[in-house]
């Protein structure tokens, strides 16, 4: 295809022109295209010496509030509102979705990720790359992989076991490069097991290409590339940012010396080619910022969630959602945040918004009765504050009007979060939790409402107070989504798609991250998240997949049914409460019994379903076989293990209502038996085991019933059981030998 391309003009095609175009071939006609960032909004840079200053766009909010949604159809809303901003700014390409797991709730970049669990990730990942895409625009999957942390972040080496690394860390990449087919796949700064992403030919052309069927173009990340060469021949297609002269030539050398199969050569400039063609599909168009800021609401409305909500002392009902006529209570608001919202983290997904709502004029707009606010502690990008105003006094003010109001409204959260930083914590900041112990000592009507991109501690601070929303950061529009939960306009349904520790030394990860001297060991393997305090019973602030409603849902008896496509489950939902709402029906898969190391449960499908009150809903949700399999290292290959299956159907990963147990066909994974096979192998399997014995049985009289007596010992057995055949022709008297031993391996194996 790029045959008449120049070894030249092909090296130039595979690095940028710029920091956001690609190379132009003048030559072929071929124009560059834009390619930006990316991912929750469109970040056209207008300044090229200022990343913080984009062409205003939706700042729809980032994937850390996305994520509790647990809706695919809102996400590819989302991504058809981007794809039409991208259209209205000429851009090809947006840089996103980041679909890495949330190892540690310590990583900086948590807010651009979706969650803990792969198949969130996966799913809503890949109902955004839909929606993009279907407005002709390229998505950009990333970071390809393992990129876990920012400490570090541009060579580390991410040190993981196969089995984790594919059922973890690569499913949710495999789930939507197979449903979504993404344009283009970003790979990731950091080395995996000591091998740059960049120049993985295992990562990137064995399982991306080979196993995944990937045919768009792997960019890498921005300043990945350490080797260009080994890049290209490694399977990457495009380096960026460009310009990259030295590199280019660099290439065309190796090609010229031998160096380089210009084969591989042809075929990455052929991809960024095919990228650009593939674009021209693409028409220019407009969008409404109306339209796309309300859609940014109505995401942000249902990404909230409710963790806490009782009864104030003394009172009959759950203090939310608050009354909003002039006979309902009057309101302190309390907190900077309300009035200079956190909304997005720091970066290159950071916006410049089309306009920003803040919660103190929503709340004020909300209710006819009386709001009244004091800011509680300073934040830097805030308004000027009287520079002899002490923190004491700010604190003091906030409690004398919580103490005069109604309800108190307290606006807190984590103020420094950025990527190219991991957190040194997870605590709030010491000023904000003094503003809420002082609000919650006056006022027993206190909601906490928190700003964060990764979870923050709750614990202990939350027993004080009657109710608290996980606002998390919301994008433009949080603040008018927060006013609706809080009135009652929007009843939540946002669900954790991340653990809330109650310290972060219980976290799974916590002896392992970040790692040291260039080394960060994955310890935890499969235990990631839930996974790692289900293992270890541990207590948690609140569970992965809860979230509180205004309304309440009863789960009826759930049924399962298996199919070779994989497993049906079936559940009647209703709706018991006295308001329209919605529920967020989980399915947690275990195999009581395997034999293999496995997580106690594990998220396998999930839906959010919107239910009247009063009504019942029937809920279909259904698990591909695929998903059942674990990867087996013997064989190298996805395996379904027999055997009952256990559907356990709930509203959190520890709020389990009703299960069914299914009978699946596993795969069958005969492991041929050799010499090195134990005793305990060889008796495990049917026909080894006959052969064992009949090659005993015909020994000669005296080794035969002695080895009868052994065989028939079962301590004996215990302790022989983990020996190689091999080895056991070593011992003296063994009948075995090498011959012998031939012998039962061809009769074993036939
Ligand atoms: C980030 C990417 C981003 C790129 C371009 C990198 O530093 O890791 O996520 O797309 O810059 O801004």
């Amino acid at each position: 295809m790029t045959s008449e391309f120049t070894v030249a003009e092909q090296a130039a095609l595979t690095s940028g022109r710029d920091a956001w175009h690609t190379t132009p071939v003048e030559s072929a006609g071929l124009p560059g295209v834009t390619v930006t960032d990316g991912p929750h909004g469109v970040r056209l840079q207008v300044d090229p010496r200022d990343i913080l200053r984009g062409q205003p766009a939706t700042c729809f909010p980032p994937a850390v509030a996305t994520a509790s949604t647990w809706d695919p159809g809102l996400l590819r809303r989302m991504g058809e509102a981007l794809g039409d901003e991208c259209r209205a700014m000429d851009v090809a390409v947006l840089l996103g979705p980041g679909i890495n797991l949330k190892r540690s709730p310590l990583g900086g970049r948590n807010f651009e990720y979706f969650s803990e669990d792969p198949l969130i990730a996966g799913v809503l990942g890949a109902a955004w790359v839909d929606g993009l895409q279907s407005r002709h625009v390229g998505a950009s999957l990333k970071h390809f992989a393992v990129n876990n942390q920012e400490t570090d972040r541009l060579r580390v080496s991410a040190d993981i076991d196969e089995r984790t690394l594919r059922e973890l860390y690569l499913s949710a990449f495999k789930r939507v490069v197979t449903q979504a087919r993404p344009w283009t796949v970003m790979c990731s700064y950091n080395k995996i097991n000591g091998v740059y992403a960049s120049q993985n030919h295992w990562l990137l052309t064995e399982v991306l290409r080979g196993e995944w069927g990937f045919e768009g173009a792997v960019f890498s990340d921005w300043g990945a590339v350490a080797d260009r060469v080994a890049a290209v021949a490694a399977g990457l297609d495009l380096t960026m940012p460009g310009p990259d002269d030295t590199g280019d030539a660099e290439l065309a050398e190796a090609v010229a010396e031998g160096r380089l199969d210009p084969g591989l050569l042809a075929r990455a400039a052929g991809r960024v080619r095919a990228l650009v063609e593939k674009s021209a599909a693409r028409t220019a168009g407009d969008y409404d910022q109306e339209e796309h800021h309300a859609l940014a609401r109505e995401i942000a409305g249902r990404a909230v969630v409710l963790l806490k909500n009782e009864a104030p002392q003394g009172d009959q009902q759950a203090l939310l959602p608050l009354r909003a006529g002039a006979d309902g209570p009057s309101v302190a608001v309390l907190g900077e945040f309300a009035r200079t919202p956190r909304y997005q983290g720091g970066g290159s997904s950071q916006i410049t918004p089309t306009r920003l709502d803040d919660a103190l004029t929503e709340i004020t707009a909300a209710t006819d009765a009386t709001v009244l606010f004091a800011p509680g502690y300073r934040v830097e990008e805030g308004p000027e504050r009287d520079p002899a105003a002490d923190e004491g006094d700010l604190v003091a003010e906030a409690a004398a009007i919580a103490q005069a109001s109604d309800v108190a409204l307290v606006f807190v959260g984590s103020t420094n979060e950025t990527e190219g930083a991991d957190r040194d914590g997870i605590d709030l900041p010491a000023d904000h939790l003094r503003l809420v112990e002082a609000v919650a000592k006056v006022n027993p009507r206190t909601v906490v409402i928190l700003s964060n991109g990764a979870v923050v501690a709750t614990s202990p601070w939350d027993k004080a107070v009657p109710a608290l929303i996980e606002g998390w950061l919301l994008g433009q529009a949080g603040g008018g989504a927060l006013a609706d939960v809080l009135f009652g306009r929007v009843n939540p349904s946002g669900r954790l798609a991340e653990t809330i520790p109650l310290r972060i030394q219980d976290h799974p990860s916590y002896l392992d991250f970040p790692g040291e001297h260039g080394h960060v060991r994955y310890g935890e393997g499969l235990y990631v998240g839930y996974r790692g305090f289900d293992a270890r019973e541990q207590e948690v602030a609140y569970p992965f997949g809860f979230g509180l409603s205004y309304t309440t849902f009863g789960y009826g008896q759930a049924s399962a049914s298996a199919s070779a496509a994989g497993i049906e489950v079936r559940v009647p939902l209703t709706n018991t409460g006295g308001r329209d709402g919605r529920e967020v029906v989980q399915v947690y898969v275990s195999l009581p019994g395997s034999k293999v190391s496995r997580a106690r449960r594990e998220l396998k499908a999930f839906v959010s379903v919107p239910v009247k009150a009063g009504e019942t809903a029937d809920v279909v949700l259904t698990i591909d076989r695929g998903d059942l399999a674990y990867w087996d290292t013997r064989v190298g290959r996805w395996v379904v293990e027999g055997g009952e299956y256990h559907c356990a159907v709930g509203a959190s990963s520890r709020d389990l209502r009703t299960t069914a147990a299914v009978e699946v066909q596993g795969d069958d994974v005969r492991l041929p038996l050799t010499a090195d096979s134990t005793l305990g192998e060889w008796f495990a399997d049917p026909r080894g085991a006959q052969a064992v014995e009949q090659a005993f049985a015909a020994l000669p009289g005296e080794d035969s019933g002695r080895m009868a007596a052994l065989f028939a010992n079962p301590t004996m057995m215990l302790f022989l059981s983990s020996t190689p055949l091999s080895r056991m022709a070593t011992f003296p008297g063994s009948p075995l030998t090498a011959e012998s031993i031939a012998k039962l391996v061809s009769a074993a194996n036939d």
